[in-house]
C-alpha cells in the first residue's frame, strides 16, 4: 500500500485548524517533514500559546461563529503571507472545515483528521471547482513505523505535550479524566504507573 500519496515537503505551507492534542502533534509532524511555515488556529488562547511555544509561526484566535469565516480566512491568508498548500482540520466542525476549504489555495489539499461530526455542511462545490482535494485518514493507519522513527531520532519531541500527570489511584484516575475532558490547558494527561 502506498503510505503517503500527498507528500508534505519542505516547500509546503501548512494551516492547522485546532490546537488541541491532534493539532499540536500535527504541528510537530509538519515541522519534522520540513514545512517552512505553519499557521495554527483555535478558539482557546491557552492552547494557542502552547502552539506558539511549540514553534507555530503564527497563531490566530477565531470565534465559533460561522458568520466570521470570510473575515477569518483573510486573516489566516495574510498571516501565511503566501498560498496555503495543505490544511489539516483537526476538529471536524462545519466551521473549521469551511475555513480550511476556503483558505486553501487552488490545487491544494485539505486533510480531515478530527472527526467531530458525522455530517458536515461545507462549501464543497466551489472548493472542488478550485481543485482543492479533500483527503481523510483514520486512526493514523500506516504511520506508526515513521512515527516511532521520528521519536527515536528526536525529530519530534512529544514531552512538551504532557501537561498533567496523575498516579493510578481511584481518586486520581477520576481527577485525570475530569482534567482531560475539561480541555483548555490540558493537552496530554498521563498516568504514572
Ligand atoms: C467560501 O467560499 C465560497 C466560494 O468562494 C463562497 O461562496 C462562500 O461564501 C465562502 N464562505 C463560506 C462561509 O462558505
Ligand atoms: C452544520 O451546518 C448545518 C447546516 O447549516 C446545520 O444544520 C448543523 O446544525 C450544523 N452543525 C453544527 C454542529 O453546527
Amino acid at each position: 500500500m502506498p503510505v503517503a500519496v500527498h507528500k508534505l515537503v519542505p516547500e509546503t505551507n501548512v494551516l492547522i485548524m485546532g490546537a488541541g492534542p491532534i493539532g499540536l502533534i500535527t504541528l510537530l509532524a509538519s515541522r519534522a517533514f520540513g514545512a517552512p511555515r505553519v499557521v495554527i488556529v483555535d478558539v482557546d488562547d491557552r492552547r494557542l500559546s502552547i502552539a506558539k511555544n511549540l514553534g507555530a509561526d503564527e497563531i490566530i484566535h477565531v470565534s465559533t461563529n460561522i458568520q466570521d469565516v470570510d473575515e477569518e480566512v483573510i486573516k489566516i491568508q495574510n498571516a501565511m503571507g503566501s498560498g496555503i498548500d495543505v490544511s489539516f482540520d483537526c476538529v471536524g466542525y462545519n466551521k473549521t472545515m469551511t475555513t480550511a476549504l476556503n483558505a486553501t489555495q487552488s490545487g491544494g489539499k485539505v486533510c480531515l483528521i478530527g472527526l467531530a461530526l458525522t455530517e458536515m455542511t461545507v462549501p464543497l462545490t466551489p472548493s472542488a471547482a478550485r481543485e482543492v482535494d479533500v483527503i481523510g485518514i483514520f486512526r493514523y493507519r500506516n504511520t506508526w513505523p515513521l512515527c516511532i522513527e521520528f521519536l527515536k531520532t528526536g525529530k519530534i519531541d512529544v514531552k512538551p505535550l504532557i501537561t498533567h500527570r496523575f498516579r493510578f489511584s481511584q481518586e486520581e484516575v477520576e481527577q485525570a479524566f475530569e482534567t482531560s475532558a475539561g480541555g483548555g490547558s490540558a493537552i496530554k494527561v498521563m498516568f504514572s504507573l
